[in-house]
């Protein structure tokens, strides 16, 4: 049975002070890997078109008229530097947030990301709603007016602690330039009062913060003799135009909303209608380790205060903030003076070369997801999309295409009973074990399913990919074991029958490979299911138009879904070319 709680998994929203990078695509591919496995497992539509219409056919599919996954992006609007950046445009806050706004747009596009919604922080649902959350909290007396005094950092837009501004030298960590003593007239949040809440929260629940080293690092900060100090969320809103930016505290027009605060609740504004309401609490948060301490513990606190305000029962809390690694980039830290930079148009060369599929195959396998910094380096790159793409899955399915074309002009021959190679006595796997193919193509499509069922994990989806992977690698080896090149030599009747047993067992290993790496390369894997005439998506030309069924069923060997003899196979050019190691980077 398919999971019976709606998926939703959200990105951070982005700063629209700049254009999209490496860091923003990759957070969106990875959720968006995460968003496609849990359609595929639960064989639910995909997203609504551009627009807001969804596809015909792509209908939410419970019975409760809930979206089974709902995966949210979007942009963050109201910082400071958007300020600033728009003046040295010469335009607008708001003309520069939207012009930037549409770039994220378009890059999320470019990298085929299929969220189902795209919030911005300046639109009037998010800020209605925002100011009603804030006054609420105001009314309960969980924020009130009170006076700040401390250290800034201004291109942070960011309160140190006297201790923290002491520790870094009354510099800022990030840009090293001075931290600036500032008194001013705030309102501020009573995280104060949640801090035994939090760490029992988060003590009592593993999987709230992952991976297991943030966990450490929040609790670190947490727990006695650490004290949390009530936070400042609001900022002065003078004469200068640069200080107007921003959702006004209710009934107090000389202050703004802090931007962090705004932007965290773009979670629930998201969601906060009558009909997606119950897609809340969300089930991920993914993020980047750098704001991990506002998803893990503000955001919390802030749920939590609301829950307790009349009308807000059922804002429960996240299941799972997930703060992943960073990118560098041949092996540095990346910046605009070192020329390492992985910006949009170094993202479009790949693709353009390599193509949209084996740039988000690089991000979602490679990256720095579990923990440690990951390296975006051109060798390795061409390494991994030779070894993965080009010499796996893509070289596979041409030459089993090529030799269904060959020898059975063309159509999927029949899969005759009594042949296998365990018992022509080829031993197909190095440990001389008795799997059969079939065992080892249902392993890592049940894993998944069975898994992801009880509780998600990111871990599970790096699996599921790699399961595809060896499952490619399992068809390589048995043709290099079976030899069908040299079957079809052979004139007897029964080689002719295991010839057509060999092609059709490649046939359906790699069909449910293909359903393992669809997540990360919907757009070639449709290609190759047209190509092959499976019928797996509700409308064989979009790859986004959702699945026919979940994927215990789809990837069932010999099930519902495996293709039937006399299906037409057509082999088309290689799914990836190879590349060459020696060609400079794009
Ligand atoms: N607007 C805030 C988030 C608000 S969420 C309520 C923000 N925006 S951001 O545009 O600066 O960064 C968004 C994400 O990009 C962060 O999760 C950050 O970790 C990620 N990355 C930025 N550079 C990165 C790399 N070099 N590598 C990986 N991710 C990085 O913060």
């Amino acid at each position: 049975m398919p999971p019976s709680r709606p998926f939703y998994i959200t990105t951070p929203i982005y700063y629209v002070n700049d254009r999209p990078h490496i860091g923003h695509c990759y957070t969106t591919v990875v959720a968006d890997v995460a968003a496609r496995f849990q359609r595929l497992i639960r064989g639910v539509g995909g997203p609504p078109l551009r627009g807001g219409e969804r596809a015909a056919g792509t209908e939410p599919s419970r019975s409760d008229g809930l979206p089974g996954v709902f995966f949210l992006t979007g942009t963050d609007e109201h910082a400071d530097k958007v300020v600033t950046s728009a003046a040295s445009h010469g335009m607008s806050p708001q003309a520069w947030a939207d012009h930037n706004a549409e770039e994220f747009r378009k890059a999320f596009a470019f990298i085929g990301s299929s969220h189902d919604d795209f919030i911005r922080t300046t639109e009037p649902r998010h800020k209605e709603r925002v100011t009603r959350y804030v006054r609420a909290l105001m009314d309960a007396g969980q924020i009130y007016k009170g006076d700040y005094t401390g250290w800034y950092d201004p291109g942070q837009e960011e309160y140190l602690t006297e201790t923290a501004a002491r520790e870094a030298g009354y510099k800022s960590a990030i840009s090293g330039r001075p931290l600036v003593k500032r008194t001013e007239p705030c309102y501020f949040f009573r995280l104060s009062e949640y801090q035994v809440r939090l760490l029992e929260h988060i003590e009592g629940n593993p999987a709230f913060i992952q991976p297991d080293a943030r966990r450490q690092e929040v609790l670190g900060r947490l727990r006695p003799p650490a004290v949390l100090n009530n936070v400042p969320v609001s900022r002065p809103v003078t004469d200068d135009p640069a200080t107007q930016w921003g959702i006004r505290i209710p009934g107090d027009p000389a202050h703004r909303l802090y931007v962090w605060i705004d932007a965290l609740f773009n979670y629930l504004t998201a969601v906060d209608t009558d009909e997606r309401r119950a897609l809340w609490p969300c089930t991920v948060h993914l993020i980047g380790k750098d704001i991990l301490w506002f998803h893990a513990v503000i955001w919390p606190a802030l749920l939590m205060a609301l829950r307790a305000c009349p009308g807000y029962e059922w804002v429960g809390l996240p299941g799972t903030v997930f703060g992943h690694g960073w990118w560098i980039s041949e092996g540095q830290k990346m910046s605009k003076s070192l020329g390492n930079f992985i910006d949009l148009e170094k993202l479009r060369a790949y693709a353009g070369r390599y193509g949209a599929g084996a740039l988000r195959w690089y991000l979602a396998t490679q990256g720095p997801l579990a923990g440690n910094d990951a390296d975006f380096s051109h060798a390795k790159f061409v390494e991994v999309y030779n070894a993965d793409l080009a010499n796996g899955i893509g070289n596979s399915t041409s030459r089993v295409g090529n030799m269904i074309e060959k020898y059975f002009e063309g159509r999927l021959p029949a899969h005759s009973p009594g042949q296998d190679a365990n018992g022509r006595g080829l031993r197909m796997f190095p440990d001389g074990g008795g799997h059969r193919m079939m065992d080892h193509a249902g392993e890592s499509a049940d894993t998944l399913s069975a898994t992801d069922r009880i509780r998600f994990d990111f871990a599970n989806n790096a699996v599921a990919l790699r399961g595809g992977v060896n499952l490619v690698q399992f068809v390589d080896q048995y043709i290099n074991v079976t030899q069908p090149f040299k079957v079809a030599k052979q004139p007897e009747s029964s080689s002719r029958d295991w010839l057509a047993t060999i092609l059709s067992d490649c046939v359906e290993s790699l069909r449910v490979a293909s359903l393992l790496f669809y997540p990360a390369m919907p757009e070639k894997m449709a290609e190759l299911w047209r190509r092959w005439n499976c019928n797996h998506l509700r409308d064989p030309d979009d790859a986004n138009s959702g699945f026919v069924a979940p994927l215990a069923e789809l990837a069932e060997w010999g099930g519902a879904y495996s293709l039937r003899p006399g299906t037409p196979i057509r082999k088309g050019d290689p799914l990836f070319m190879r590349a060459d190691p020696v060609e400079p980077p794009p």
